[in-house]
């Protein structure tokens, strides 16, 4: 059942009515949210030696959060990278540019990924206080579970079994959650001991925001049982519509089954790399040219590193477990979105993954400032429209953004 916070597609105070092609869980009443990639490591979002008009550097990224807030982009996310992989050569590092970008912004909130095994989570949360603290309450956390092995191995750091990465996922979580929330705050677990500590400042007092966002990123059984418990947000990688539809079913049925407090479940957020062109074909042509000049090496490394990451869990469901070569160019499977095409089409499809319970897309481009400009000039519009209409032809009340 959806989760009562949360807004249904049933008639107001009537009881959930499930369509057939609408899930239980969708929030029909609620705008989606929309959020971009930061492109804070060289090489774009794409390994490929196609042209990528988008720079890692710290001047092109202010200018594109800039663009990004203006235009209705709510969160921007920070990719967390230590050493060179998928051609990536260079990489800054994934909290500092993210407090960077907050202080060249006024309403974007900018999330930053961060790995529990590189870091204590009293650290982080004092960290993000404190970022929370300099931008008004606009620092949120992505929490990434790690599949880069040489990036633990390399600094001397314990390289944990798939699932033993999520039970230190769990802690590290509740660590910051209790931080946050709580003065003389104690935990003692298998990873981290915090005996009585209480964080001054702590983050900023925003209406409806209990502490800064958690978000959550993963695919595997263990990633979306530990999501399910504790995580604000659950984030997939790019996903067809029936694989997505199953992620939310595991994700939520752990919430179900767990002590989750309030908020009920994660909200759903998920991964698509938008190619949105004058006609279809011109679309497609772009996406061929894109993998026909994959930077095959950089491709076949990035998938050795991940095959022990997906592949070795028990059930095979990892992230990347079922990528073809194709899917891996762009690395977080983006293009299993389909959001390639018009902007109509583009539009229309994104609706169709709302209907199946997503909250927030994550997008990428190829040439970012001027393809992010196009989305939110173009097709975030269409989508509201199209989610308005979708609304009403539930009943639904829709609450325009910005409301
Ligand atoms: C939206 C999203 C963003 C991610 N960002 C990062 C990142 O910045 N750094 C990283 O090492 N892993 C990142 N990951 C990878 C996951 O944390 C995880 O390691 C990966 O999904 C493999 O685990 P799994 O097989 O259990 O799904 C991200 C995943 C998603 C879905």
């Amino acid at each position: 059942m959806p989760a009562p916070h949360l807004g249904t597609h049933s008639p107001p105070g009537g009881a959930p009515e499930p369509t057939s092609d609408v899930s239980p869980w969708a929030d029909l009443a609620t705008p989606l949210t929309f959020a971009y990639w930061v492109p804070n490591v060289s090489g774009g979002l794409v390994i490929s030696e196609v042209e990528q008009r988008t720079d890692w550097g710290i001047d092109y990224n202010r200018t594109l959060a800039r663009t990004a807030e203006r235009l209705g982009f709510e969160y921007a996310l920070t990719q967390t990278r230590y050493q060179a992989s998928y051609g990536a050569s260079q990489q800054h590092e994934a909290t500092s540019f993210s407090l960077a970008l907050l202080l060249a912004t006024e309403k974007l909130r900018v999330i930053s990924a961060v790995h529990p095994g590189m870091w204590h989570p009293g650290v982080l949360a004092k960290f993000i206080n404190t970022a929370d603290q300099l931008s008004g309450g606009r620092a949120a956390v992505n929490i990434v579970s790690g599949w880069l092995k040489d990036e633990f191995t390399g600094f001397g750091l314990p390289w944990l079994e798939h699932d033993e990465r999520y039970a230190r996922t769990e802690e590290f979580i509740r660590a910051l959650r209790g931080l946050w929330t709580e003065e003389d705050y104690r935990q003692f677990g298998r990873h981290y001991a915090i005996d009585g500590v209480t964080l001054r400042p702590g983050p900023v007092d925003v209406p409806g925001r209990p502490h800064p966002d958690v978000f959550f990123g993963g695919n595997s059984t263990a990633a979306q049982a530990a999501a399910g418990r504790v995580a604000d947000w659950y984030f997939s990688n790019g996903r067809s519509l029936e694989g997505y539809r199953d992620n939310v079913a595991g994700v939520v049925a752990a919430a179900e089954s767990g002590e989750r407090t309030a908020p009920a479940r994660p909200r759903f957020g998920i991964n698509g790399f938008v190619i949105a062109r004058a006609t279809e074909e011109e679309a497609h042509a772009q996406l061929r040219e894109i993998v026909g000049r994959a930077h095959r090496p950089a491709v076949e490394g990035f998938r050795a590193s991940v095959r022990q990451a997906g592949q070795s869990t028990g059930d095979g469901k990892g992230m990347w477990a079922d990528s073809s070569f194709e899917d891996l160019v762009q690395y977080n499977d983006g293009f299993k979105t389909g959001l390639i095409g018009t902007d109509d089409q583009i539009a229309a499809r994104i609706v169709e993954f709302k209907k199946q319970g997503v909250n927030l897309l994550l997008t990428a481009y190829l040439h970012f400032q001027e393809e992010l400009t196009h989305f939110g000039e173009e097709i975030i519009p269409r989508v509201r429209r199209l989610e308005a209409q979708l609304a009403a032809d539930h009943g639904v009340e829709f609450a325009p953004a910005g409301d």
